[in-house]
């Protein structure tokens, strides 16, 4: 197994076990450092969207009716989840266990792509975010609301200190920076707002249209 399946595979495994418990344990982060952030991400989403790392689908219920969404995750049990939130908001939405670095859609497929919480995750985001950019159709737009590296050297030091702990246990880097990945993916940024010290980050970037 190379170095890239063997992470895969990790993160695979520590979601499974983590799905039953995900929602519950996610709910008073949510609470306190993005009590707003889903909604805004449901409010930017148009036409065809994709999520990728979708998770237990916390976004379903912010999509307006109109858009027809896809999402994509890793875990089986994650998805699984998902799929019941989708029912029981009566929602039809298309999932499908994948990995977002190297994704089963056709080139220009999308209107919108949507990251929550995941560019910490995954383990190459910048192939994330060239898969992105492949599969959005030109003018389309990247909506992502992260956790990130904060721009607070103070803040920065303890994210620093606590990484190796929450890579270990979590799969989660607290160090990442989507602006870091965006531009060299070649989606253009149109909006980037910061809160909570900087340690939360909304973003929009757009696939240039032809
Ligand atoms: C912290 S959870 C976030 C879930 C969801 N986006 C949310 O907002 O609650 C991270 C998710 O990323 C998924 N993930 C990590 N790496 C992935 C990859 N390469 N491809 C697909 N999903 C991935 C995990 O399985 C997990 O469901």
């Amino acid at each position: 197994m190379d170095a890239s399946t063997e992470r895969a595979t990790r993160i695979r495994q520590h979601y499974n076990g983590l799905a039953p418990r995900y929602d519950n344990m996610i709910s008073t982060t949510e609470r306190l450092l993005i009590p707003e952030g889903r909604a805004w991400v449901g409010s930017q989403a148009s036409g065809d969207v994709l999520e990728i790392a979708v998770g237990t689908g916390r976004n379903f219920e912010h999509y307006p009716d109109s858009v027809a969404v896809t999402g994509i995750d890793l875990s089986p049990e994650m998805v699984e989840i998902a799929r019941g939130h989708a029912r029981r908001l009566g929602r039809e939405v298309s999932l499908v266990v994948g990995d977002v670095e190297r994704m089963p859609f056709r080139d220009a497929t999308f209107d919108t792509a949507v990251s929550t919480l995941s560019l910490c995750t995954v383990p190459h985001p910048e192939r994330a975010l060239r898969e992105v950019w492949r599969v959005l159709r030109p003018g389309g737009r990247f909506v992502a609301l992260e956790h990130v590296r904060s721009p607070n050297p103070v803040v920065r030091l303890a994210q620093r200190v606590l990484n190796p702990l929450s890579l270990r246990y979590g799969c989660d880097n607290l160090l990442r920076e989507p602006l870091d990945f965006l531009e060299p993916a070649g989606l253009e940024v149109e909006f980037v707002a910061r809160s909570k010290l900087g340690l939360i980050e909304q973003v929009v970037a757009r696939k240039p249209a032809r």
